[in-house]
């Protein structure tokens, strides 16, 4: 039986009057690919922000690898990273000197093999000592990705991976997380593309104004959205639509 490496438990948070999340409640296991669905504004993102501790929910709590989220905990820390949708990075540094930066942030010794293998698989290894001011949006993509994997986390959260990547980048980007998920790590992958989210999910949760409408397997989501076409799309539409009508007649 395996693990599960992050447990969503209950958790709700409100900013004012919206509640962007709430009463949800995920698991994801280990080697499992949770495609993590929704329309703009469902509330994915500040699900994934508290899943990194980045934000503290109102109520519910989050687990990861057995350890409460809380960015203080260094085991914490280590066991997971998150590929946020816009990411932050030094403008000013190489693309090597960011790695060496995010590792000695999270005490990751000998990552330089690691990093010139993944320079090599993305075809980045000409970039490696220029600054990142002059890379491209697809090459910052690649190089968080590669930051994100050094320390060997049980857990990678992903939030829109494939925006901006070139075919030949995101089939690789897929390979890689089928890897990953092969050698046990739990990877949530928030994304609109549906396609992708097919291809590689196990599990698919789909969230609509901050609740969790359906999770399943393929099959499963086929059969709880009713709908006779068998493909994401249909379902995805028909299992946001309903929401949308319940809202809009009690409104
Ligand atoms: N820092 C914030 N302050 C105020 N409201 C916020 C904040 N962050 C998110 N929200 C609101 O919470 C809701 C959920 O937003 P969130 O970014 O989680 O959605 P999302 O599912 O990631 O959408 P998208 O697919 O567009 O990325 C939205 O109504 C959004 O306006
Ligand atoms: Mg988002």
């Amino acid at each position: 039986m395996a693990l599960d490496i992050l447990k969503i438990v209950n958790i709700s948070k409100k900013f004012d009057k919206i509640e962007a999340v709430s009463n949800l409640n995920i698991s994801v296991r280990e080697g499992e690919i949770y495609g993590f669905l929704g329309p703009n504004g469902a509330g994915k993102t500040t699900t994934l922000r508290i899943c990194t501790g980045l934000l503290q929910p109102d109520e519910g709590f989050v687990e990861i690898n057995g350890e409460k989220a809380a960015l203080d905990k260094v085991e914490f820390r280590k066991a997971m990273a998150y590929i946020p949708d816009r990411p932050y990075l030094y403008e000013k540094l190489t693309g090597w000197e960011y790695l060496n930066f995010v590792s000695e942030i999270r005490g990751t010794k000998n990552w330089e093999e690691k990093a010139e293998y993944y320079f090599e698989f993305f075809e980045l290894k000409e970039s490696i000592h220029r600054l990142i001011e002059g890379f491209s949006h697809g090459m910052k993509q690649k190089l968080v990705i590669i930051s994100s994997i050094l320390h060997d986390p049980k857990l990678l959260l992903i939030d829109e991976p494939m925006v901006g990547l070139d075919p030949k980048s995101s089939r690789k980007v897929r390979e890689l997380f089928k890897r990953l998920s092969s050698d046990g790590v739990a990877l949530v992958l928030s994304t609109h593309s549906l396609d992708v989210a097919e291809e590689l999910s196990h599990r698919i949760g789909i969230i609509n104004r901050g609740k969790l409408v359906a999770e399943g397997t393929m099959a499963e989501l086929i059969e709880q959205s009713k709908t006779s076409n068998k493909d994401l799309e249909s379902v995805f539409l028909k299992l946001t639509e309903e929401g949308d009508e319940v809202n809009e007649k009690l409104l």
